[in-house]
């Protein structure tokens, strides 16, 4: 179709396409260059970059279940003084978004990291307050409303740069903490962070992760995050970003119409290199096949009650 427009805006940024990839799935986008062609994407969103290397939780830290994915990698990554020298450069030499992800111990690592990266010139920032991984900072500030309100209006304050929440799954009301993530000043919401769960070896009667529990993500948790997303956007005026399970472009339209209006390819790219490409193409294809000119008339448009 001729002059089909596939260009979304989440407030301050704009995205050639909706399809961007999740956090910790992707690395910092090189090891998939020679599946895809990166400058398609609407965004890269990087793995968690903390201010000083991570070493992560010992192993083993992935684990398969029958329908979805354990993981307890606890944020591994080279810190940001590596990243801003070793990745960077190369995610600024394409022609997509760079968004970074982000995760302090403390209101001040977070600040310092955001201010860091925004000198550095990356499009945006994605607070990651919801890991269940790793025992200092993340989820604390994903778990409670005081922090992370404080967190966001930290951060907003002295960053000027488009700011995305990635809220935890693991709260009662995701509704409420989206709403204070928007009082708060956050311009963005992600959603959803994968799910805390575990999985036994039965014959030797252990735990399958060094670490007990994990984030349980890919299609398993797909109705959850749909459920979530469809909440958050019934409750906040912002923009949301939609993953959990996506691994098709059908998924992905069934995040758009259910309000999101960029969606996150993340446990799909270890099934699937291309994932991103499929769902982006799909998406394309159904948009044909409905006579629908402009991307932006899917966003939100579920029917409800007959309408
Ligand atoms: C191996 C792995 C590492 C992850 N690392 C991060 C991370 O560093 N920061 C973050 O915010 N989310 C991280 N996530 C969560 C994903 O970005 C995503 O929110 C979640 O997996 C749900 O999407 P999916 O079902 O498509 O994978 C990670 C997920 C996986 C599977």
């Amino acid at each position: 179709m001729k002059g089909m427009n596939l260009s979304v805006r989440l407030g301050g940024l704009s995205l050639k396409n909706p399809v961007i990839t999740a956090s910790g799935t992707f690395g910092c986008g090189r090891e998939y260059s020679e599946y895809i062609d990166l400058n398609s994407l609407g965004a890269i969103v990087t793995k968690g970059i903390s201010l000083r290397p991570m070493e992560g939780n010992p192993p083993p830290r992935i684990c398969e279940t029958p329908c979805g994915m354990l993981n307890a990698i606890g944020l591994q990554n080279a810190g940001l003084d590596a990243f801003l020298r070793d990745e960077l450069p190369f995610l600024k030499g394409l022609d997509t978004k760079v968004i970074v992800n982000i995760l302090g111990r403390s209101i001040d690592e977070y600040v310092e990291l955001a201010e860091r990266l925004a000198s550095a010139g990356v499009d945006a920032i994605e607070l990651n307050v919801s890991c269940p991984n790793v025992k200092k900072g993340g989820m604390v500030f994903g778990k409670s409303t005081r922090l992370l309100s404080d967190l966001i209006k930290r951060v907003k304050r002295r960053v000027p740069l488009p700011l995305i929440t990635k809220l935890s799954p693991d709260v009662g009301d995701i509704g409420r903490f989206a709403k204070v993530a928007e009082d708060s000043g956050t311009d963005i919401i992600s959603l959803i962070n994968t799910i805390p769960g575990m999985s036994v070896d039965i014959r030797q009667r252990r735990p399958r992760l060094a670490n007990i529990t994990g984030g349980l993500s890919g299609p398993a948790i797909k109705p959850i995050a749909l459920r979530m997303v469809w909440e958050c956007y019934n409750t906040v005026d912002i923009p949301i970003i939609g993953m959990g399970g996506i691994v098709s472009a059908e998924d992905a339209i069934e995040f758009i119409l259910a309000g999101a209006s960029a969606v996150a390819v993340g446990t799909g790219n270890f099934i699937n290199p291309r994932a991103t490409m499929d769902v982006l193409e799909g998406i394309r294809s159904f948009m044909e096949d409905e006579g629908i000119r402009d991307i932006n008339q899917l966003i939100g448009g579920l029917r409800c009650k007959g309408g």
